[in-house]
């Protein structure tokens, strides 16, 4: 079932979508060779209670820790532990916030010191994929038309799309209808109306697109080790066209990528 949003519950959601902005702002200041994942999970958790919000993916399901934190490989729900990150690691920070009832879901690829040229351009089009994934995300499109976008954008990058993980509906809960792919056919699927929210998520890796869940029930990685990036905007479909309501602050980029 499909929840649409009033502008009420819009204007939370962007509340709690500014605070997902900042955390990943914060996390990616914090971001040096020798921190681990833990430290910086420790400190994500921290900056989000003490502006009043909760860390979404904590017990969300069972998952142990504030935000989902996944280097390299690993193409999301990374468990922060005793990892270290290092120059030229591709980090993501994956994460979720309740404000006042409301969720807000956005990711971001850090690039960590000196990245190779190709790590820089599997970011580079990672991005470029998501805004034109926003761009299609208007009334009267279908769920295909972004999820054709996105798709264009990475298999002309070089690149391939995880078929397995999906973008979402977001909203009062985590995960909410439709499941947004980031492959499709434009025209099909659901129709975006005026008051959907979805997370848009282009998954992306610079070899094969199969990956694998680790024991621990929640890393997954690329199958051949080969590199991933993974950026997230939640949007709200409006009558003036789409509306990111994570966007970007102190991070390399622009605003809606
Ligand atoms: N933020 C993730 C997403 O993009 C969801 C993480 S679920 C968790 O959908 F439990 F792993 F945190
Ligand atoms: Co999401």
């Amino acid at each position: 079932m499909i929840i649409r949003k009033s502008s009420r519950e819009i204007e939370k959601m962007a509340a709690a979508g500014a605070l997902v902005a900042e955390t990943i702002a914060h996390v990616g200041g914090l971001l040096h060779p020798g921190v681990t994942t833990e430290e910086l999970d420790d400190a994500a958790g921290a900056f989000i209670r003490e502006r009043g919000g909760i860390p979404t993916s904590k017990d969300y399901k069972g998952y142990p820790k504030a935000i989902c934190i996944s280097p390299n490989d690993v193409v999301v729900h990374g468990i922060p532990g005793g990892f270290e990150v290092g120059d030229g690691d591709l980090v993501t920070i994956d994460v979720g916030v309740t404000l006042d009832g409301y969720i807000a879901d956005s990711a971001y690829t850090f690039g960590v010191g000196d990245i190779d040229d190709r790590d820089q351009r599997l970011l580079d089009v990672a991005q470029e994929a998501l805004a034109a994934g926003i761009a299609e995300a208007v009334v009267g499109n279908s769920v295909g038309d972004v999820s054709h976008a996105i798709q264009e954008v990475v298999e002309a990058g070089g690149f391939a799309v995880v078929r397995s993980l999906v973008g979402h509906g977001v909203g009062r809960y985590y995960h909410e209808d439709p499941h947004i792919p980031n492959f499709g056919e434009p025209g099909r699927g659901p129709r975006l109306s005026e008051g959907l929210t979805i997370a848009i998520e282009p998954m992306i890796t610079a070899g094969s697109p199969e990956v694998l869940v680790e024991d621990d029930g929640w890393t997954i990685r690329t199958a051949d080790g080969s590199m991933s990036a993974h950026f997230e905007h939640t949007v709200a479909i409006t009558e003036e066209g789409p509306r990111v309501l994570t966007p970007r602050v102190g991070v390399p980029g622009g605003v809606n990528v």
